[in-house]
């Protein structure tokens, strides 16, 4: 039986979708079987950023409404061989959107995925709460300015009265440099604030928005620092006691060509 977990964050735009899909890219080239699921209704992502989106034909409201079979709608990673996608839905009434419908979904992939990734739509509104009934844990997902991370307390306290217990902190688009000017607030008053767990950071690269707007994931390269940001992550998803890894400034070819 697998492991559902939903990434989620307060604020839009943090990168939630980016390490749904980096993170389900290291857990499949780990060996694990690894399907995603884009319930951001209506403004879909992850075919784009996977590549995909000339292969959709069914999606998720289509499994839902019985249109088709699970297995039909899932698509398979054109590069992991371990790496699914079920496709959200292109157009969605979210009225007409069941949380138990979902829940249904995502207990049928548990019985043969590793790991089932809910990219969640930003905010506190529906999806986001169907997509938390569904989960076995919580990814939040937030930077290191103020805004982002006020949201992120506040979905804190949403999903403990959700009874949600496992709830892990992913700081995404981490830039030493910002936290040296006092652009970016320090890691550690981050974690103070929030006390939840760390399970990660990742550095803030604009490799990263290439890589997604060209669909095809920067962890798909192994030699990256945001690379190492994601394994070590999927070490400590896994119960292993990996470092995080250090920034190391990127040399000036590195820094024209990405
Ligand atoms: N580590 C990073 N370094 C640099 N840019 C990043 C990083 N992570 C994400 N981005 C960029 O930030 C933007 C938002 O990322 P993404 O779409 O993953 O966020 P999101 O939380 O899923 O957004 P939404 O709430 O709209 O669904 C994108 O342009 C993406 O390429
Ligand atoms: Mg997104």
């Amino acid at each position: 039986m697998g492991r559902a977990i939903a990434i989620t964050s307060g604020k839009g735009g943090v990168g939630k979708s980016s390490v749904c899909i980096n993170l389900g890219i290291v857990l499949a080239q780990m060996g694990y079987q690894v399907c995603l699921i884009d319930v951001d209704l209506g403004l879909k992502n992850l075919d784009v950023m996977l590549g995909l989106e000339n292969r959709v034909i069914y999606d998720l409201r289509d499994v839902m409404e019985g249109v088709c079979p699970l297995n039909k709608a899932i698509l398979k990673d054109k590069r992991e061989n371990n790496l699914y996608l079920l496709p959200a839905c292109k157009s969605v009434n979210i009225h007409y959107f069941k949380g138990s419908d979902l829940q249904l979904v995502v207990n049928e992939l548990k019985q043969s995925f590793d790991f089932v990734l809910l990219d969640t739509p930003a905010g506190i509104e529906s999806g986001f709460l169907y997509s938390i009934a569904c989960a076995d844990d919580v990814i939040l997902v937030s930077n290191l300015d103020i805004t982002s991370m006020q949201d992120a307390d506040r979905v804190i306290g949403i999903l403990m009265k959700e009874q949600m217990q496992s709830i892990r902190l992913i700081i995404n688009r981490l830039n030493p440099h910002f936290i040296d000017k006092g652009i970016s607030i320090r890691l550690e008053d981050a974690l103070n604030w929030l006390g939840i767990e760390l399970l990660g950071y990742v550095f803030d690269d604009e490799s990263v928005i290439r890589s997604n707007n060209r669909g095809a994931p920067i962890s798909l390269a192994k030699h990256t620092q945001v690379y190492d940001c994601f394994a070590a992550i999927a070490k400590r998803l896994n119960g292993e006691n990996a470092a995080l890894p250090k920034y190391r400034e990127k040399r000036f070819l590195q820094k024209l060509f990405g």
